[in-house]
């Protein structure tokens, strides 16, 4: 990566959000398939419906930019990704990957909350205020996100699974 300037910061990141909104919108829907609780698969598909809307703002930061929408890869998400691929190869028990996945969830949206909040003051700083507007409301909806796995998986019904093997 070139980065001599402010901008060329806040392009890389947007890169990297905008990769990493496009793995999670697949990674989404496929959490969503595996969830039996009506409540859980809700909050998924909910989600998978905000990020297509992530990724369209972030085509409009673009824009405004005058650049062209691009992901880069962004290895942490690969990651994640990975690391539930080796946990479902396992054949856990559908309530513990349903458990699993919550927490999976939640780790992605920290992670787009620290992006965002990164994003943010930079799109200030480089004086793009509406771009800053529009990153926000991506924030908000990814810390509600939060917040609805984080209760989901506190409230978490585990049924007859044995607390110990
Ligand atoms: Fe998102
Ligand atoms: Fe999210």
């Amino acid at each position: 990566m070139s980065a001599d300037s402010l901008e060329d910061l806040f392009v890389d990141g947007l890169q990297k959000i905008y990769y990493t909104e496009q793995q999670l919108e697949d990674a989404l829907e496929e959490l969503e398939s595996g969830a039996e609780d009506e409540e859980i698969q809700s909050a998924f598909s909910e989600h998978r419906e905000e990020t297509r809307t992530h990724i369209e703002r972030l085509e409009e930061v673009f824009e405004a930019l005058g650049q062209e929408a691009e992901g880069k890869q962004d290895r942490v998400v690969d990651a994640m990704i990975e690391e539930h691929e080796e946990f479902t190869e396992q054949n856990p028990d559908d309530k513990v990957l349903e458990r699993f996945n919550l927490a999976a969830g939640q780790k992605s949206e920290h992670y787009e909350i620290a992006a965002y909040g990164n994003l943010i003051p930079l799109a200030d700083q480089l004086g793009m205020e509406d771009a800053a507007d529009t990153l926000e409301e991506t924030l908000r909806e990814e810390q509600d996100a939060l917040e609805k796995l984080s209760k989901l998986g506190e409230g978490y019904d585990y049924g007859e699974i044995p607390s110990e093997a």
